[in-house]
């Protein structure tokens, strides 16, 4: 299809007023230059820096000029190339970063193709959006505490103790599973209804902030730091210097302070043992391609707190300002929100639904789904509310039903009343991670099931993560 000449985009036009501030313009389609290729975006996400921006924090820098498409970090189909640019072609799935000029609040946008990254079909839209600065900043402040990734020397030089403050945003979930990729011993600070969370990206001890220990960053076991990776605003160099172990160690900073750059060059010159390492993310294809890879081998997951159309990128913006996300929050572009359906007609005799709801169905056997209107059984048509994604709505009713139908049948109860008295206590749980396995491991936790669970070598992380207490490769004898 050829591109068109102009395209739904959210801007500022100045400094401050927050979501309010973002407004729905139709603007020029823009043209990539020398090095740059055009995206037909599918997705993006925010990062703080995105509304650091929009505060002035950056003034009178940036944004370059106004008015400004926000957000950097992009997800999106090639559909044109600049002049100069090799190595990608029109259709290719990709990632990139167009950090400061964004852009990605748009139907299209330019990137640099130097910063741009295949996206195989293993790493979705919205996972891949969300690993550009994110995951990137993450990888560099453990390099810059000594983290070696080099499978030869990170057994034997490095850190072994690391500290990972606000573990549960954006940057923290990142940097507590590589940390363990790397064979760290982690302790995470987040708030109290993340713990779990946390936990389950593999962090040994986790530590509430709000409680004087957390506040303290002390870790449960007594051990002293060696390396800190801090993911905080507000964390100051004495505090993160008290739970560094005596015999040395850094602490690296994505939030520093204004002093912080004078304090590092400070301990550079007297040569002192326990140093901070303010961090500026200098984006790196390299590191983004080897963030890809362990994503697709599901060694890196993405924790998406929360998805929004470009319609609702406001809320999207609001959530990021709040601070409080769990992972990263993705603005979905390019008829995601449209997949599983707004009702536009009823047939005779249909009540409960109107003209522009949201909903899910199944046409089962009647099929009609691959194609830009379909017919519906309105008996077997549920409203899709916001918080469920058209994407991931379209997933749910084959297989999900399948999935519970499956359990019910080996006489498991979803009835609270009964669900612990059926007598039920271990499933097994075969193929997984395909789209109904997937689902079961999930029911299955739900009603407090025991699961083994089997599915191919590249999927243990992820059904791990999925809840199963026990995973089978199913290539192997056992
Ligand atoms: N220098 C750079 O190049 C660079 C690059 C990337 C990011 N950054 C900065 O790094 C910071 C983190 O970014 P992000 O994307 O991870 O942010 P984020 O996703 O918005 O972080 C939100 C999460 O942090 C938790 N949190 C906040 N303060 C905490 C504390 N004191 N202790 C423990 N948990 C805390 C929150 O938990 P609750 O909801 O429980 O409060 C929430 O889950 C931001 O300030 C960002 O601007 C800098």
């Amino acid at each position: 299809m050829a591109t068109p000449r102009t395209m739904k985009a959210v801007q500022y036009e100045k400094y401050g007023r927050g979501a309010e501030g973002l407004k729905h313009v139709e603007v020029p389609v823009p043209s990539p230059k020398k090095g740059e290729v055009l995206l037909k975006m599918e997705a993006a996400s925010i990062n703080p820096i995105d509304w650091k921006i929009q505060k002035g924090m950056l003034r009178p820098f940036l944004p370059a000029k106004f008015p400004f498409t926000p957000v950097g970090d992009l997800a999106g189909e090639v559909v044109e190339l600049g002049s100069g640019v090799t190595g990608f072609k029109p259709g290719d799935k990709v990632i990139s970063i167009s950090f400061p000029s964004g852009g990605g609040l748009a139907e299209y946008a330019v990137a640099p193709a130097a910063l741009t990254v295949a996206r195989p079909p293993e790493v979705s839209a919205v996972d891949g959006a969300c690993l550009p600065a994110a995951a990137s900043s993450a990888l560099q402040l453990l390099k810059a505490t000594g983290v070696s990734f080099d499978k030869k020397t990170s057994g034997s030089t490095g850190p072994k103790n690391v500290l990972v403050t606000a573990a549960s945003g954006g940057v923290g979930h990142y940097a507590v599973q590589l940390a363990k990729l790397a064979g760290l011993h982690v302790t995470a600070t987040c708030g109290a209804r993340n713990v779990a969370f946390v936990q389950g990206l593999g962090a040994d001890e986790v530590l509430d902030y709000k409680t004087p220990e957390g506040a303290a960053l002390r870790s449960p076991s007594g051990r002293r730091y060696d390396a800190v990776a801090n993911c905080a605003a507000g964390l100051s160099w004495p505090a993160l210097k008290a739970v560094l172990s005596d015999e040395g160690g850094t602490a690296a900073d994505v939030t520093p302070g204004v002093r912080a750059a004078l304090t590092s060059l400070l301990q550079k010159v007297t040569f002192a043992k326990k140093r901070l390492a303010p961090l500026m993310l200098t984006p790196r294809r390299e590191e983004m391609e080897w963030l890809v890879e362990l994503a697709r081998q599901g060694k890196l997951r993405t924790a998406v707190d929360s998805r929004y159309p470009l319609s609702r990128a406001q809320e999207a913006w609001a959530k990021s300002v709040d601070g409080h996300a769990t992972g990263k929050i993705v603005v979905e572009i390019g008829g995601a929100d449209d997949l599983a359906g707004g009702v536009v007609e009823l047939g005779s005799g249909v009540t409960g639904f109107k003209p522009g709801d949201k909903v899910i169905s199944i046409g089962f056997p009647s099929g009609g789904g691959l194609a830009e209107y379909a017919v519906m059984p309105a008996a077997l048509t549920v409203a899709r509310p916001p918080e469920v994604s058209a994407v991931d709505g379209a997933c749910l009713p084959a297989a999900a039903s399948s999935a519970l139908q499956l359990l019910k049948a080996t006489g498991v109860s979803f009835d609270d009343s009964t669900s612990n008295a059926t007598g039920l206590k271990n499933v097994l749980v075969t193929a997984a991670s395909g789209g109904v396995g997937h689902y079961v491991v999930q029911l299955a936790k739900l009603v407090g099931l025991h699961v083994t669970a089997t599915c191919g070598a590249r999927n243990v992380a992820f059904v791990q993560g999925l809840g199963a207490d026990e995973v089978l490769d199913y290539k192997t004898r056992s």
